[in-house]
């Protein structure tokens, strides 16, 4: 594999033992995966950051490695951690949990690495160009970034992307070449797929039906994208407009959006998809011709047995979570509207990112939602914030992924179904039937 002379010096330790042992990182899967030389990435983002995941033995690697002085240099984020870093107490999460997380977040702290932890850095300024090859580890984020934004990353692992981060590189295989971009499958939907619940069941079925292949979505129209209702100009224009043309399909608001994230987030989930396209919609598919000439056609005209094998037969609901991936502004509006003179019965946790929290903070929705009794948690989620210990047994989610996970991560059993049955099973405590 051919090294640039900074590289090498890198490999050599001339850079320090921090870097030394990053570059060696890279290299290995370099050397594993057949590339022919490194390519430098553009941005960083790293999971592996709750204690519940990490545990003892991940802190000590972590503190090992800031200990040689290793630093990131180029911008890095963190995916969701175990507990709200500030607001934990109010949460359940217990003393012990909590110094230990946070030492996990000082390791990375002292590494240079920003602390906005999220699973949608694209929401809060972490916003990849087409094209630009970076090295983010959270399966939706990098599902979001190359289906959405034509950036180009593998889904890396919690250290491969730490090294990254640290020697700016990551080796060019997978999907930094336009050959393993080209889609294996072609998924004909047939049947109506409409709200965020019914993306994220289709999901669900393709993931579990191409694992790791690239679909081509047909037969979902742009106006099932297209932005509907609460547009949110601050965040919209923030966003979209800095990136490909593809926001003129969307526009400001970000229904598209925050189905193409339930999307993705699903076949991440089911299987191990990292890049999509959607005929007429996404950038590469309307770049060009970016099926593979042996793809599979994949016909789904229902989405009943997603729903099905999502769902488990309870009434009860302890816990509602909405934000898997973490929540934007517009969901977090549409929640606080919904709201509105109720009161919930049930605990519901919306899960963001603390800079979306606070500007839903700036706009008074954090208030109104709090005044119905809900909460609007800041750096973690349900799948990674040690919920067994908070004594629930049931939650419903508006989220393919959040339900794929909680049965196994959690030790819950979940109902899974639109926004606005996750609400009305908040405010009663059932399952509306
Ligand atoms: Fe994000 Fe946690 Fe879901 S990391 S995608 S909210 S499982």
């Amino acid at each position: 594999m051919y090294l640039t002379p900074e590289e090498k010096a890198m490999l050599a330790g001339d850079f320090g033992p921090g870097v030394k042992r990053a570059m060696e990182i890279i290299v290995a899967l370099g050397k594993i995966y057949g590339a022919q030389e490194l390519v430098p990435v553009q941005s960083v983002q790293v999971a592996g950051v709750s204690y519940k995941n990490l545990g003892d033995a991940g802190l000590e690697f972590l503190h090992e490695w800031a200990g040689q002085g290793a630093q990131v240099r180029v911008p890095t984020t963190l995916n969701p951690a175990g507990m709200d870093l500030t607001h934990w107490r109010e949460l359940g999460i217990s003393e012990e949990f909590a110094r230990k997380q946070m030492a996990v977040i000082e390791a990375f702290k002292a590494m240079g690495i920003v602390p906005s932890c999220s699973c949608t850095p694209y929401l809060t300024g972490n916003l990849p160009a087409f094209g630009q090859h970076i090295a983010w580890s959270e399966s939706s984020a990098v599902s979001f970034a190359n289906s959405v934004l034509g950036a180009r990353t593998n889904r890396e692992g919690g250290p491969s992307a730490l090294a990254a981060a640290i020697t700016g590189r990551t080796a060019r295989y997978g999907l930094h070449l336009d050959e393993n971009r080209r889609a294996t499958h072609i998924i004909e939907v047939r049947c109506p797929v409409t709200s965020e619940a019914d993306f994220g069941a289709l999901g669900y079925l393709v993931g579990k039906r191409v694992k790791n292949g690239v679909p081509y979505f047909k037969g979902l129209s742009r106006s099932q994208l297209a932005p509907a209702g609460s547009p949110d100009p601050a965040a919209g224009q923030r966003i979209w407009r800095s990136t490909a043309s593809f926001c003129d399909l969307l526009g400001p608001g970000d229904r598209g959006q925050g189905i193409l994230k339930a999307l993705g987030a699903a076949m991440a989930a089911s299987g191990a998809v990292a890049l999509y396209h959607v005929e007429g919609v996404t950038p590469e598919a309307r770049a060009g011709d970016v099926v593979a000439t042996e793809a599979e056609t994949v016909v789904i005209d229902s989405l009943d047995e997603g729903y099905a094998a999502l769902n488990s037969p309870i009434d009860q609901i302890d816990l509602v979570s909405i934000g898997c991936p973490h929540a934007s502004l517009v969901e977090i509006e549409e929640v606080a509207r919904w709201l509105e003179g109720k009161r919930v019965k049930a605990k519901l946790w919306i899960t963001t990112a603390r800079e979306t929290r606070e500007r839903a903070q700036e706009k008074g929705l954090v208030e109104r939602i709090e005044a119905a009794g809900g909460r609007v948690v800041a750096d973690t989620c349900l799948v990674v914030a040690p919920i067994e210990e908070l004594g629930l047994r049931s939650m419903a989610t508006n989220s393919a992924k959040a339900a794929f996970y909680a049965p196994t991560h959690s030790g819950l059993e979940v109902r899974f179904g639109k926004l606005e049955q996750c609400l009305e099973a908040a405010v009663t405590g059932r399952w509306p039937g």
